[in-house]
């Protein structure tokens, strides 16, 4: 074994972290974890990986869920397309595999929501394949053990990186060296101030040697993102609130929201305008509840929220009248959520 996979393999065998979809005897389970792992901590997991698995024990019972159910228990996970793709998944191989998901990186990642780091991952943990897989973790640790100056997330940085984890993993313990490397970006391998003193890799570390391991992994240079406005609007009458479902594909799809439209800047005048573009909705601003804010991967919003009377209200699929004490049961995101408890 080369020298790299058996420190790391001898200093897993002592330091691995106990998460419960570890040796895991259900690969649905495993897959559970890695769809929510993607850009997510594991601390912040863990509980959501528990409860889904007390509401939906099998791929089975996922499959045979409804939309709104699977979002529900999505949320405050964020990035709500993996929680669309991975019920679509559980219907394929149900429908398509016998409820058995493929044992191969290659028929896995011809599912929604895997790509080739989440089917690598399944392949080795769940079904013993020797197959290396990148996330993050990985990148940061191979580009500061051979210390890569490409960006790490360049198609070229990320090939040279893809083929070190490849070069280095040892057969027959590919899982264990995926998770390894894994715990070693989480836990020791940090972004900021690395415990290289303790790295069972830290003499071999390329990166290290030259003191530079503080500048790996080297990235693009970050693109400013943008900032939105949108006003949203509290319409409530007789116990009840009006929300708007959001579209069945692009941010947030499926889920629930207060109607808004986007503005340039906090004017209550800008209200009326706002939400007649979105929804032909008809309303007067009462007074001003809150200011809410949240940054998502491509811009960040500013959300201005107004309690208003209704003037109009069109006829549509849209738009539906929910009772307040109920509003848990209706999937939202972050900045809906915060609205949803000012009302509720
Ligand atoms: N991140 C993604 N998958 C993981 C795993 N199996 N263990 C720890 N961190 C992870």
């Amino acid at each position: 074994m080369n020298p790299i996979a058996e420190k790391l393999l001898h200093w897993y065998d002592q330091h691995a972290r106990d998460l419960p979809w570890r040796n895991h005897p259900d690969p649905y389970a495993v897959w559970v974890s890695e769809i929510m792992l993607q850009q997510t901590r594991v601390e912040t997991v863990i509980p959501y990986f528990q409860r889904w698995l007390i509401t939906f024990p099998t791929l089975q019972s996922l499959a045979e869920a409804d939309e709104q159910q699977v979002l529900a228990l999505w949320e405050g996970l964020g990035y709500y397309s993996r929680a669309r793709n991975l019920h679509k998944a559980a219907r394929i191989v149900t429908g398509q595999f016998g409820g058995q998901l493929p044992a191969s990186a290659a028929e896995l990642q011809k599912l929604p929501g895997i790509g080739r780091y989440t089917a690598a991952a399944i392949a080795s943990m769940a079904f013993g394949q020797d197959i290396a897989t990148l996330d993050g973790n990985l990148k940061r640790v191979f580009a500061r053990l051979f210390n890569v100056a490409e960006p790490a997330d360049s198609p070229p940085g990320e090939a040279v990186l893809w083929a070190l984890s490849e070069q280095h993993l040892p057969p027959g313990r590919a899982g264990d060296y995926n998770q390894a490397l894994m715990d070693l970006g989480a836990t020791t391998c940090l972004p900021k101030n690395p415990l290289c003193s303790l790295c069972p890799l830290g003499e071999l570390c390329q990166a290290r040697i030259l003191g530079v391991q503080e500048q790996r992994p080297m990235m693009k240079p970050k693109v400013a993102v943008p900032h939105k406005f949108k006003i949203a609007a509290v319409i409530v009458e007789r116990g009840k609130v009006l929300l708007a479902k959001r579209p069945e594909t692009g941010l947030l799809a499926g889920l629930w929201e207060f109607p808004a439209g986007e503005v340039d800047a906090d004017r209550p005048e800008a209200v009326t305008p706002a939400l007649e573009t979105g929804y032909r909705l008809g309303v007067r601003p009462l007074d001003r509840l809150a200011e809410v804010k949240h940054a998502y991967t491509h811009f960040r919003l500013t959300e201005w929220v107004y309690r208003c009377e209704l003037i109009h209200l069109p006829e549509n699929d849209v738009l539906a009248w929910v009772e307040v004490s109920r509003l848990e049961e209706y999937p939202m995101g972050k900045v809906d959520r915060a609205i949803a408890r000012l009302v509720g």
